[in-house]
């Protein structure tokens, strides 16, 4: 096992990834917490594969402890749904001294952290993520959020844990195409910050599953976002650096039409734009582009898209946003494992490199450019 403190002045706590952990580091935390209740947010999908998991942990120690269980699915990641959650909280006797435990992927995280940001003006919270993508990504950082049927993410708040207990064993039941998406937001850390975990996530493959090597991947990449989460307290601006890839990533998964794509194949895409532009721009060198493009191009899966015209092309990289801009600041590649920001990258010029990597990727982003 491996624990990764988080220094946040006042708010600092440990992640812990190991193999079958949980129970030795969930219950020993939860003991220190010494709450009055503990609330476990999950949803169908988890209670089906792990029925009575936090509880069947908890019971045994004398926890006085409830499970509310959620319907599966982005599209339940809104208001209504935190209301269920706020419900059982008053039906159940939730006060300040209840510990809650986000038992899921990311949109349980999101949800369960929101609520627990919000409850009583905040109770204390557990992480325990379940796919690679909540490990490591949205279990770190502290943003939480639901949706508005108008924005994805527009209601939120900071919240951060008080400890992230991550479990690598519980992968062994994530859908393949789960897991190669969060391994895309995995491997974004190594091309942007760290070229050693990049080399290591090189040399190894994600499957068949090895618990041994993702403990240490998995480890390494919430490091590089650990990082960044305490250094952008200082405002940095290190922290917009995590966008590496999502610039078009969020188009494809807006345009592409909801469902269609997940989100880290999306950035995976993205990701694989924004090095082929450092490369053509003369930032990045020839053998690091090639790199890039031999570890990424494998593990893509291919996104069609409808007609795209320049228009198009704005309004969605501007996120529809009616302002006359011509530029958005863009994330690049200087080397593996060095990114910059680019201020002000012209979207004409966007839009040029856009259509060659098409031409130079016909199988791998289908569209029609007008
Ligand atoms: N807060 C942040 O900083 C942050 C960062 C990135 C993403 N996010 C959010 O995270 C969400 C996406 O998270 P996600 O990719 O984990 O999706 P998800 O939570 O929807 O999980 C994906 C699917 O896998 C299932 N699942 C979860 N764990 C499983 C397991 N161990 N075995 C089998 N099935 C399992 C889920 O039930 C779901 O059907 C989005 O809502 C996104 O906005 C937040
Ligand atoms: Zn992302």
């Amino acid at each position: 096992m491996r624990t990764l403190p988080v220094e946040l002045p006042g708010r600092e706590y440990q992640i812990e990834i190991g193999v079958g952990n949980l129970q030795k580091s969930l219950v020993s935390f939860i003991r220190l917490l010494d709450p009055e209740l503990v609330v476990t947010v999950t949803n169908t999908t988890l209670e089906q594969l792990y029925p009575g998991k936090i509880r069947n942990l908890l019971d045994p120690e004398g926890f006085s402890n409830e499970t509310c269980v959620l319907p599966d699915g982005e599209s339940f990641k809104n208001l209504e749904t935190l209301q269920v959650i706020y419900d059982f909280l008053m039906e159940k006797k939730a006060n300040r001294g209840t510990v809650m435990v986000a038992f899921g992927g990311g949109v349980i995280g999101d949800m369960a952290g929101f609520a627990a940001a919000t409850f009583m003006r905040g109770i204390r919270m557990i992480q325990v993520p379940t796919t690679l993508l909540a490990q490591v990504d949205s279990s770190v950082g502290g943003k939480t959020a639901v949706n508005h049927p108008l924005g994805k993410n527009t209601i939120g708040a900071f919240k951060q844990p008080n400890h992230v207990s991550m479990d690598l064993e519980l992968l062994k039941t994530l859908p393949s195409r789960e897991l190669q998406a969060g391994f895309f937001e995995l491997a974004k850390h190594g091309l942007i910050h760290d070229r050693d975990l990049f080399d290591f996530l090189n040399q190894n493959q994600l499957e068949p599953l090895d618990l041994d090597f993702l403990e240490e991947a998995v480890f390494r990449s919430c490091r590089v976002k650990a990082r960044i989460v305490e250094q952008d307290e200082t405002e940095t601006g290190l922290i917009a650096t995590l966008n590496f890839g999502h610039t078009l990533g969020h188009l494809i998964e807006t345009h592409s039409g909801y469902g269609n794509c997940l989100h880290g194949e999306a950035v995976g895409t993205g990701m694989l734009f924004a090095s082929y532009l450092s490369w053509r721009e003369k930032l990045l060198g020839l053998s690091s582009w090639e790199m890039i493009r031999s570890f990424l191009e494998p593990k893509m899966r291919p996104v069609s898209l409808p007609p795209l015209d320049f228009e198009k092309f704005c309004s969605l990289l501007l996120h529809d946003k009616k302002a006359s801009r011509e530029a958005v600041n863009f994330i690049l590649l200087r080397d593996l494992g060095d990114c910059f920001i680019q201020k002000e990258m012209p979207l004409e010029l966007i839009w040029n490199h856009f259509g060659l990597f098409c031409s130079e990727f016909p199988d791998l982003c289908r569209v029609k450019l007008l």
